[in-house]
Order: structure tokens, then sequence, then C-alpha cells
């Protein structure tokens, strides 16, 4: 639609008509008669059949045929036949689902990523689905929050680059093409920073933490295009995101420029009543009008009170206006209002969704996010090789690997552990046992408030114990997948122990005792406290939750078809007494010193201050080397730049990838900074014997900051610059700002 006409059509909405627009609600209550929607759902919301029936957006419901008759029913009744938006969390895939978002920064490759989500987004397109809730550009530090999973981890520059990914690869450059679908970057703003890593709770954020870290994710999504952005539930500087002048006014809508759409999260706007901040629903929706927020995800306060606060004259109708302006704009960028159902087509969705192009794509991305922790020389496998193997754990016969934000994915098409390797390892000397249950005794019933899972008795227990012991003592090699359970991690799933069900851990322990060649898969969202996993098993490989194709790519990687391809994109501490952590941190003042004998150092009595496996770390299958840092020059001004090198070589048997990062210091400014930072990365593949120079071009523009008076800019002085496999190895050079 022509701009000018779009504008003609918002001077002839009424104002119910125009509050409509910026109210949200779940898509069920389009699926059932009104009646029932009004006695029932809507009756706790306060609704009125008006605003439902002129309620702008849906969420929560897909389908092709689902969606084009709730469109279709909707348009009929609505007045000025303006169609509905239908949005979902389609977040790491619609149904074939790809690997988890923090797997997918693992693999330190942006363009795969924008791959899977321009594949997620065909899928939720032809599904009838025109927005997303993602990307999260949430940074992370605390692995204690459930979703450090839908995060791309501690770094701002991994950060940035996969939001933009996932923006790219949703949108297109126009999300009204055929496939495309709108983003929505989220939670602005400090999300991932809860205090204790506790769900929905405070954050509290310096203003230098926020702009250094914590922005960066969302700023680069916002740069990246993205159609829509999502409110925090949090609390920053004593004010609720939601209603948060500061946040959405001066820093989104003014310094970073932002003119889409933003949509408050779940109930936040009404939640503002909870925190103490808005007196009731009337102050809650004109704060929250005010911050330019445009819509009112599924409570009744926008529905119920916006007209009447009009209409009071407590705010214009020129600021409603605002708000409905974008909302109407954002439904002409999608083209809904010459194609209401845009790509929603059954046939389409029949042949898309998990196909096999798809499904090909979640095996390889699976494989590159997956992290080699550790291995003592007894990976890759051999299935050809004449032994016995074992699979042994809860893991081994399990479809639920897709993580609990796979809302629209399902398990049956997950291949699992046994099915892939089925495929490859001889019947007669390859033994698939559970080992375990997943969950330890009471578990399921008291985390997640509901049975999730079978519970086991303690015979039930003990024998399946027994016969993986057994089947350990006949193996030579153990393959022993574990880990959290699904509904471990995501949103409402933070924990305060990062470890493994003691039942699994129970497991590992027996089955050591009789074979020492383990193998030790790993499932889980979230860094976890490995020390005793680590030190029981010759291998470790961290799979995450690896998608639809999890079993296939395990078993690529286990035997050596693939290198695993990932490297840590956030830190695995000693144990959960380090978090929150970050390899990022500034600098104090008596920095530890691990060999010294000072007791008064910045470091804990009884572990010590680096992580169990650090960011940016991962074993491949060859060996690499990276010689010292050379620089070109040595001095740089303003504007300059300046190329710094290493020689790479693979100094292993098999043909491999290593990861290589740059990480700068500067090390001393007018506020204190980080003791590194990355500022690039690339991955190099090598032959066996093979050496390549690495270069990265360092820019003065990349050293700039906040700096003391506020302004952002770099600062003379001098630099060191590491380029190295992980963030703490290799020896720095150093070069002069002028
Ligand atoms: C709450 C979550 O915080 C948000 O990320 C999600 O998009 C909404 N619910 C909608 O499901």
């Amino acid at each position: 639609m022509e701009q000018k006409q779009l504008k003609q059509l918002l001077l002839e909405l009424s104002l119910e008509e125009k509050a409509g627009q910026l109210v949200q609600l779940m898509g069920n209550f389009y699926e059932t008669d009104v009646e029932s929607v009004l006695t029932g759902p809507g009756k706790n919301l306060g609704l009125t059949e008006e605003n439902i029936q002129l309620a702008g957006s849906i969420l929560g419901t897909y389908g092709a045929e689902t969606l084009k008759k709730i469109q279709s029913a909707y348009m009929e009744q609505h007045p000025h036949r303006i169609p509905l938006l239908f949005m979902m969390d389609v977040i790491h895939g619609m149904k074939t689902i790809f690997t988890m978002p923090l797997a997918q920064a693992a693999s330190f490759e942006p363009e795969m990523t924008e791959k899977c989500a321009s594949a997620a987004a065909k899928e939720a397109a032809a599904s009838g689905l025109h927005v997303t809730f993602s990307p999260m550009a949430d940074l992370v530090r605390d692995a204690r929050w459930g979703r450090v999973m839908e995060s791309c981890g501690e770094d701002p520059y991994v950060i940035g680059k996969f939001t933009q990914a996932q923006v790219k690869g949703f949108q297109g450059e126009d999300m009204g093409a055929p496939g495309k679908i709108c983003a929505c970057v989220k939670h602005f703003a400090g999300y991932g920073a809860p205090v204790a890593g506790r769900e929905y709770n405070t954050v509290e954020l310096c203003e230098h933490t926020f702009r250094d870290f914590y922005m960066k994710g969302y700023e680069a999504g916002i740069e990246a295009g993205a159609g829509m952005v999502m409110t925090s539930f949090n609390t920053l500087n004593g004010i609720p995101a939601t209603v948060n002048q500061k946040l959405m006014r001066t820093i989104l809508r003014g310094e970073l420029g932002f003119d889409g759409v933003l949509i408050s999260d779940f109930a936040a706007i009404q939640e503002t009543i909870a925190h103490g901040y808005s007196e009731n629903e009337e102050k809650a929706a004109q704060n929250a009008l005010e911050c330019g927020v445009d819509i009112d995800m599924m409570t009744g306060v926008y529905a119920g009170k916006l007209t009447e606060l009009v209409k009071k004259g407590v705010i214009s109708e020129a600021l409603l206006d605002e708000s409905v302006w974008r909302v109407l704009k954002l439904k002409n960028r999608l083209g809904l209002f010459e194609n209401p159902y845009k790509d929603a087509d059954a046939e389409a969705e029949a042949q898309l969704l998990l196909c096999q192009a798809h499904r090909e794509l979640a095996r390889e991305a699976a494989a590159k996010s997956f992290v080699l922790l550790k291995n003592d020389g007894i990976l890759p496998v051999c299935p050809e090789k004449a032994q016995k193997v074992a699979f042994i754990g809860p893991y081994v016969n399990r479809k639920e690997m897709i993580s609990s934000w796979a809302i629209t994915g399902d398990t049956d098409p997950c291949v699992t552990i046994r099915e892939a390797a089925e495929e490859l390892f001889d019947k007669a000397g390859t033994a698939y046992l559970e080992g375990s249950p997943i969950l330890d005794r009471g578990y399921a019933a008291r985390a997640f408030r509901g049975r999730v899972e079978k519970e086991y008795t303690e015979e039930e227990e003990n024998a399946l114990l027994q016969e993986a012991v057994a089947a350990a003592k006949a193996a030579d090699l153990v393959i022993l997948p574990l880990g959290e359970h699904f509904m471990q991690s995501g949103e409402a799933a933070s924990r305060a122990m990062l470890d493994l069900p003691e039942v699994q851990m129970r497991l590992l322990r027996a089955v050591s005792e009789v074979n020492e060649n383990i193998v030790t898969v790993l499932f889980n969202g979230r860094p976890l406290d490995l020390r005793e996993v680590s030190s029981r098993s010759k291998a470790v490989l961290e799979v995450w939750f690896p998608g639809t194709e999890g079993g296939h790519a395990i078993l690529d990687v286990l035997t050596g078809k693939k290198e695993p391809g990932g490297r840590l994109p956030i830190s695995f501490p000693y144990c959960v007494g380090q978090v929150p952590i970050s390899y990022n941190a500034y600098a104090t003042g008596r920095p530890d010193d691990p060999d010294g004998g000072d007791k008064f150092k910045s470091r804990y009595l009884d572990i010590p201050n680096t992580p169990l496996y650090p960011f940016g770390y991962g074993m491949g299958y060859t060996g690499f080397e990276v010689s010292p840092v050379r620089l070109d020059i040595g001095k740089i001004a303003e504007n300059g730049k300046i190329k710094a090198a290493v020689t790479l070589k693979n100094i292993g048997e098999h043909i491999g990838t290593e990861t290589l990062q740059l990480y700068i210091q500067d090390v001393s400014a007018s506020v204190v900074r980080p003791v590194k930072e990355l500022k690039g990365f690339l991955k190099v593949t090598l032959a066996p014997g093979e050496e390549r120079e690495i270069s990265f071009e360092i820019k003065e523009s990349m050293l700039r900051f906040l700096r003391a008076d506020g302004t952002v800019g770099s600062e003379p002085g001098t630099f060191r610059v590491w380029i190295a496999k992980d963030s703490t190895q290799g020896e720095p050079a150093e070069f002069i700002l002028i």
C-alpha cells in the first residue's frame, strides 16, 4: 500500500480500532467461538468481544490452514479489513530444529546461522507466520540462568555477529519477500543479567558495563534492520525496562534510531504493577505508551485502558497514533494489505517442513557446534575396527534433544544416537543401554511442577545400573551420552547447581570403575561444572541440545567423518562459586598471581580464578601451532590501521580447521578497560604439515569505548594484541595509538 493510503487509513480508524492494533492475544482465542473465550480466558483478562475482534496481532498459533481461516474470519468482521499479524517464537527452527542458539554461536560461523535462520523463516512463512520473536541478543555471564541456551554467550562481538546473522536470515533484504519473516530482537535491555542467575530477578548494571557489553547485541540487531524489538521483564536502574523512559526513548528510539515496532514481553506492562512501579492498570498503560511500547503482549491493559486514557486527555491521540502507525507500517512492509495470508500454503508446508535439505543443514550445523573439551587420543572411533562398543546413558535412545525453546518442533522426527549408530556399527559387537533415568527421583515433580518423566523406583534404578556395569565391563569402549533434561534449560529454568543429575553421576562413577575407555557425550543448555565428568572420561564432547539431526551429527563427529567444529562462546566455570564469570573482566588493582605467594590478591582460597574450560576453547582432530604475533607497524593514529599476523601450522596428521581469535587490550585509559576483548575471529582449514600466514586488520575505530567524559572514542596509549586459539593462550605484541 502507498504511504498516502496508509496515512489515510490511520485517519479513518476509530479510537477503539486504533487501540486494537496495539493489543496482542493468544491464537487460541480465535480458534474457538467468542462466547467460550469471553467466559473463559478472555474473562480473566477483562476483555470484551470488541477487544477480541479488534486486536491487531496474535501469538502462539501456526499452520497454514488454521491461520488462513483465522485471518479471513477476522478480516471479514473488521471495520477496515486490517489484517492480523501472526507471531510466534521460532527460536532455532520451525519444524526442522537446528542446534540451539548458544551452540550455533559455538560454531563461530555466523554464515551457517544465517542459513539456519533462513531455512526456519521459509518453514515458518509457509506455516502462515509473519514474525518470529528471535533473535535473543541478551549477553550472559551467569550459567545459573536457564536462558543461557537461547543466548549467544558472554561476548559482545560474537553476540553482535550472530544476532545480525539471524536478522538477515529471517528477514533477508525485504521481509515482505516470499519465505521471509520479520525478526524481533529481544529482550531490551539487560535481561541476561538477573541477580544470582534467578529468572525474572532484578538486574544491576552500571552504565559502563551496560554499554561496554550488554548493549552491543541489541545494537547490532537494530543495525541489521530488525523490524521489531521486545522489552524485557527486568528493572534497570530501579525502573522496569518496559516503562523505562531512558531505555526506550533516549537509548532505543534516540541513540539507536530504532523506528520499528516495540512489543512488551508477555504481560510485562501489567507486571510493572507487581514491580511496585505502576499504581494500577491505567498508569501501567500510560507509562508503557509514553515509552513508545507499541504492542501489549497478552494482557488486558492496553485493550481495557488506552481509549479511556485518550478520552480523559491523559494521553494524546497523537501518542496513540505514533504507535498505531508503526504497527500499520510493519503490516505494510510485510505486504499484508495486498496479501493477508502472505506465504501461508499447506502444500508448501508439506514440502518444506523437515525437508531433506533442511535436515542436512541441521546435521551440518550441529556438528559444527560440538565442542571437544577433552580427548586423550580416544576419538575418533572407527566403527570398522574389531572392538566392542557399549553406548550407555539416558540419551542413547532419547528423542528429546531439541531444547525447551523448540516449541514448534516435534521430537518424533529426531534421530537418536542409537538410530544413527546402528547405521554404522556392527550389531553383534555393540550394546545400547539406558543405564540410568535422566533425572533424580522426585526432581521432575518438584522442579517442573508436574510429571514429565517416568519415575523409577530404587530397584529399577539399581537394575539399570547393574546391567550397565556388566555391559561396560564386557566392552572395549564406552560411549556415555549424559546430560540435563531439556526442561532444565530455557525460560524459567534457573538452577543453583551446575551439575549433572546425581543419578547420572552414579552411572558415570560405576562405569568408570570397570572401564577406563570412556567417551562422555554431553547434552546441556548451559555451562556445567565438569570437573568430575572430565576426570573420569578420556574424551568429553559437548553436543548441547543438537536438534532434529542430533544423532547423525554426533555419530559423524564421534567417528571422525566430521571434525568437532565448535569453540566455547561462554566460559565453563570451575564450579558454581565462580559465576558470573567471563574472560573479558575489567582489570582489578590486585590481579591474581597464581604462582606467587601473596595472599592479598583478587582470588579464591579454595578454587582457581580461571574457568575449567575458557571462552574460545575447543579441540579438533588435528593439532595446530600458532606463531608469535607480528605487527606491520608499531604506531597508529586516529583513523589509522595496523596489520596483525601469525603463522598457523597444522602439526597433526589430519586435515583440520582452527578458529583463530583476535584479542586486544587497552592497557590504560580514562576508565578501567577489560583485560582483553575479542575483536575478530577466522576459521582456517589446513592440510597436515600446511602452514599459512593469517592476518587481521586492526582499525582505530575498533579501539573506541565509552570514555570517562561520556563520549565514545579511542584514547592514545599502549595496546596489546593476541592472536590465539582461545582467550587464555598466546603472548601479546604491543602497539601505540598516538
Ligand atoms: C516470554 C519470553 O520471555 C519471550 O522471550 C517470548 O518471546 C514470549 N514469552 C512469547 O512467547
